[in-house]
């Protein structure tokens, strides 16, 4: 396994680098509309709890049918606030589709407001829907589901994939950098053998991931990415004794000591840059594949929501209020 080299990085300079106001407003907004929309659906929820909780022949006798089923005074506003709410959850590949929309705002901060939308709308769709998944309307709802959850996988990639061949020669020289750092941290102090880092730094070799199938390999760097915060706290708890293990939860969290953390941190970054890197042509390949699954349930999604429209229009659910 070989080992990479660079300029140490200060983590007080690390700490001490503010994010732009751009992205402080970003962060507020986006934080406050995924809060405001969760309020939302706790206030419905309880409201409606001994509602959604009775029995399909039980509902129309219950006194709170008239709000709460979908096309009453509160399930209908969830409806057409769920037809919002996918409208600005599409905003994002219209933007990726339409090259002069690709001016506006940054990818990362539309992709934000797409992930808080996909995990929000469904949730809204579940209490418009008064859990309840029949006909053409329950076959949207499943495969809205599908594709937000299939969204996790793809969130999951798309963070592991350099944004240009531009990046990729950064990342290479970054690995390299933080390796010397690394190196040089270690001669510095007697806190580890390069050795007590191997498990940590050690990726598959590119023979061994070639013949992995996909399925495996997402599982593998799913299982790197779970098993490093406890390999990082098996590191600290070499170094800290007593209450300072306690205090760090066996080794999961930071703790004071500035030489320990240091070298952690370097190691961290170096063990996810190391398997970005390794398993990039596949995650690459994977995220194509997913692309491949992903935009024709999207499609067929908004199909059966226009059907489903159309058909509550017809019926005159709008007219009914
Ligand atoms: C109702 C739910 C959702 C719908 C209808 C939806 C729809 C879409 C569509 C149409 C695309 C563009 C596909 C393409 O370019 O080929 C997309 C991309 C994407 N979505 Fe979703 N999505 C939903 C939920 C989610 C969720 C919950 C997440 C994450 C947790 C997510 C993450 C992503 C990612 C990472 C991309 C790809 C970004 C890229 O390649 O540039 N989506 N989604």
């Amino acid at each position: 396994m070989a080992t990479i080299p660079v300029t140490p990085r200060s983590a007080r300079a690390d700490r001490s680098r503010q994010p732009p106001l751009g992205e402080v407003l970003h962060r507020a907004l986006v934080t406050s509309v995924a809060l405001a929309i969760a309020g939302l659906i706790l206030f419905v929820a309880v409201r409606g709890f001994s509602y959604y909780t009775l029995g399909i022949e039980q509902r129309p006798l219950s006194p709170l049918h008239a709000e709460f089923r979908s096309s009453g005074t509160v399930g209908l506003k969830l409806g057409i606030l769920s037809v919002s709410m996918l409208g600005i959850l599409f905003l994002y590949p219209i933007r990726k589709h339409f090259g002069w929309l690709k001016r506006i705002g940054r990818t990362r901060r539309w992709l934000n407001v797409h992930v808080v939308f996909g995990i929000t709308t469904p949730l809204v769709v579940t209490f418009h829907s008064a859990f309840r998944w029949y006909g053409v309307a329950g076959l949207a709802y499943w495969t809205m589901i599908a594709v937000a959850l299939s969204g996790f996988t793809g969130r999951y990639l798309y963070a592991k994939m350099p944004r240009s061949l531009n990046s990729v020669a950064l990342t290479m020289a970054e690995l390299e950098a933080q390796a010397a750092a690394l190196a040089a941290e270690l001669a510095q102090n007697s806190l580890f053998q390069a050795e007590d880092l191997a498990p940590l730094l050690t990726v598959p070799s590119a023979e061994e991931i070639r013949s992995m199938n996909l399925g495996r390999t997402l599982w593998n760097m799913l299982w790197m990415d779970l098993v490093r915060p406890f390999q990082v706290g098996r590191l600290r708890r070499r170094v800290l004794a007593g209450a300072a293990q306690i205090r760090t939860l066996g080794g999961l969290v930071a703790s004071r000591n500035a030489t320990l953390e240091s070298i952690v941190s370097l190691a961290r970054r170096q063990s996810r840059l190391r398997a970005a890197m390794a398993f990039l042509d596949r995650t690459e390949r994977i995220f194509r594949l997913w692309h491949v699954v992903h935009r024709p349930f999207s499609i067929s999604f908004v199909a059966l929501i226009l059907v489903h429209i159309g058909v509550a229009l017809s019926v005159g659910v709008l007219h009914a209020h």
